[in-house]
C-alpha cells in the first residue's frame, strides 16, 4: 500500500534556486526509505516538502492517495500524521525545558493531561534522557539536542517519521541505539524515512533507496540494486558501501561463493569459500585415509567444546608429522544463539541460563529489556547490533543469550534462522521461555574427539 507519493513536484527558493525538480515517487506503508545524495541535493527540501512544511511550485504531494491541503487545519492532519525530525535540531526545539519540549506535540494533539504525561516520560526514556528532563535544550550537547528532537517526535506516535539526517552529531553507540530505536517503531507498524550521507548506514538498514543529485531523483530500488551501480553512484557523488567493496574485492581474488550482496559482516563472512584442504598437526597413531574431528571453526581453536567440530579426511602424512586433511564442511556444527522472551521475564530462570548454558556473550535488544537487564545488574556484552554480532559469536562456536521482547524475538529468530539456513552452517537458534522450548539446553554433551592444529 502506498501511503505517500509525489507527483510532478518542483520546488524553487524565493531567490531563484531550484531545489526539486520533476520529482515523482511512492513510499510504500511500513517500510524503510532512505534518502541519499551529497551537500545541496535537495533531501532536506523535499523533506520539507512531504509534509506540508513547504508548499510545491508545481505538482502534488499525496497522503493515502488524498492531496495535500495548505490550509491550517489540513496542515495540522498532516503534521500529526507525517512528524519531521529537522536536520538542525535548533529549528525544532524551543521550549524552556526538555520535558516541556517534548511534551509540546502531545498536547497540542489534545491529549489528557495524563496521557502527555505517560507519551513523554516514554519517548525521554527511549531516547535515553529521562534524568535531563528538566533543563533548558539550548544548554544540552549537539547530540542530545538531536535525541530532544526525536523524542517530540516520537511522542506524538506519528505514522509517517521522516528524520533529515538522524544521525549527525550522534557518537557511535548513540547512532545504533537511534537506529535501534528508528527499527522498534518500524516493527510497530511506522514508516520511516531517513536522509544521510552515509552510504554503509543507506545500504544495510533500509528497504529501499531514493538516490538524489541536483534536485532530481537519479536512481531508486533496493539497497542491493542501487549501490551495485558505480557509474550511477559516481553521478550521485557517492561511494560504494564498505562490505560490497571489500566483498568486490574478494570476489576478484576468487575468494568468494554465495551470495553476492552481503550487507552484514556474518553476511560478509559467509561468502568466503570454505578452505577444502588444510595443514593440521595428527598423533603418530594417525593414518592416511583416517577420519577426523578437528576442533576448529572458522579460525578458532575450539579445545573443548565439542560442538563445532568439523569432520575431515587425512590425505596424506608428511614425514613431519603434519598432514594434510580434506574437511568435509556438512554437518559443521558451530554455536548457537537462544533468545529469552523478556515478556515472561524471570531473573533466577536467566541466572540459571547464564549458569548452565555456557553463555560466553550476552546482548539485549530495545529499550524495555536493557532496562531490566540494567536494573538486575544483568551484564551486557552488546547493545547495538545484537543480532549480528551473536551470529558471528555462534560462527565461532559461541553460545549467546539475546534478551528481548515483543515483535522482536520473532524478528530476532527469523533472522538468525535465515542465516543458517543460507550459509548451511548449522547452530542452534531458540526461543527460551516459550512453548516450544529449545532442546539446546537438555542437550548432551557428545565426546568428540579434537585434534590441535
Ligand atoms: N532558504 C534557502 N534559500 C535559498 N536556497 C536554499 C535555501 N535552502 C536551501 N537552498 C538551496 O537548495 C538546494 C538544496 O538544498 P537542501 O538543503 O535541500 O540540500 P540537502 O540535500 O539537504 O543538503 P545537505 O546534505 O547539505 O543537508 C541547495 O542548492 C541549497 O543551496
Ligand atoms: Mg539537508
Amino acid at each position: 500500500m502506498i501511503i505517500l507519493e509525489a507527483r510532478g513536484l518542483k520546488y524553487a527558493y524565493p531567490d531563484g534556486t531550484v531545489a526539486v525538480q520533476d520529482l515523482n515517487l511512492e513510499i510504500k506503508k511500513g517500510k524503510k526509505i532512505s534518502f541519499v545524495g551529497q551537500n545541496g541535493s535537495g533531501k532536506s527540501t523535499l523533506f520539507l516538502l512531504l509534509n506540508g512544511t513547504l508548499k510545491p511550485a508545481e505538482g502534488e504531494v499525496l497522503f493515502h492517495g488524498v492531496p495535500f491541503k495548505y490550509d491550517s487545519k489540513s496542515l495540522r492532519d498532516i503534521r500529526k500524521s507525517i512528524g519531521i525530525v529537522f536536520q538542525n535540531s535548533d529549528d525544532q526545539i524551543f521550549a524552556p525545558t526538555v520535558y516541556q519540549d517534548v511534551a509540546f506535540g502531545p498536547a497540542n494533539l489534545g491529549y489528557s493531561k495524563e496521557k502527555v504525561d505517560a507519551c513523554v516520560q516514554q519517548a525521554l526514556e527511549y531516547v535515553g534522557l529521562s534524568r535531563l528532563k528538566d533543563k533548558p535544550p539550548h544548554h544540552l550537547s549537539g547530540g542530545q539536542k538531536k535525541r530532544v528532537a526525536i523524542a517530540g517526535i516520537m511522542a506524538m506516535e506519528p505514522e509517517v517519521i521522516i528524520l533529515d539526517e538522524p544521525l549527525s552529531n550522534l557518537d557511535p553507540v548513540g547512532a545504533d541505539e537511534i537506529i535501534e530505536l528508528l527499527n522498534e517503531f518500524n516493527h510497530f507498524g511506522s514508516t520511516i524515512i531517513i536522509s544521510t550521507h552515509d552510504v554503509d548506514l543507506a545500504y544495510r538498514w533500509s528497504d529501499y533507496v531514493f538516490l538524489l543529485s541536483n534536485s532530481k531523483i537519479i536512481g531508486q530500488g533496493t539497497p542491493s540494486d542501487v549501490f551495485k551501480e558505480p557509474e550511477l553512484l559516481k553521478k550521485a557523488g557517492l561511494r560504494q558501501p564498505t562490505t560490497l567493496e571489500i566483498y568486490h574485492e574478494i570476489e576478484r581474488r576468487g575468494l568468494a561463493y554465495g551470495r553476492n550482496s552481503p550487507k552484514t559482516i556474518p553476511e560478509l563472512v559467509n561468502t568466503l569459500k570454505p578452505l577444502d584442504l588444510m595443514w593440521v598437526d595428527v598423533p603418530p597413531r594417525v593414518r592416511e585415509g583416517d577420519s577426523l574431528n578437528i576442533g576448529v571453526m572458522y579460525g578458532e581453536y575450539a579445545t573443548q567444546s565439542p560442538y563445532e567440530a568439523i569432520n575431515a579426511t587425512v590425505l596424506h602424512i608428511h614425514p613431519n608429522g603434519r598432514a594434510i586433511v580434506e574437511l568435509k564442511r556438512k554437518g559443521i556444527k558451530a554455536g548457537g544463539v537462544l533468545i529469552y522472551d523478556t515478556d515472561n521475564y524471570s531473573l533466577s530462570e536467566i541466572k540459571q541460563i547464564l549458569k548452565e548454558g555456557e553463555i560466553a556473550f550476552v546482548g539485549a535488544m530495545g529499550k524495555k529489556s536493557k532496562t531490566l537487564a540494567e536494573k538486575d545488574g544483568i551484564r551486557l556484552d552488546v547493545s547495538s547490533g545484537v543480532i549480528d554480532k551473536s551470529i558471528l559469536m555462534a560462527l565461532c562456536g559461541k553460545r549467546c543469550l539475546i534478551l528481548t521482547a515483543g515483535g522482536m524475538v520473532d524478528h530476532a529468530s527469523k533472522r538468525i534462522k535465515e542465516y543458517v539456513e543460507t550459509s548451511g552452517i548449522e547452530f542452534t537458534v531458540g526461543v527460551v521461555n516459550r512453548e516450544e522450548g529449545c532442546a539446546w539446553l537438555e542437550e548432551t554433551e557428545g565426546s568428540t574427539e579434537m585434534l590441535k592444529m
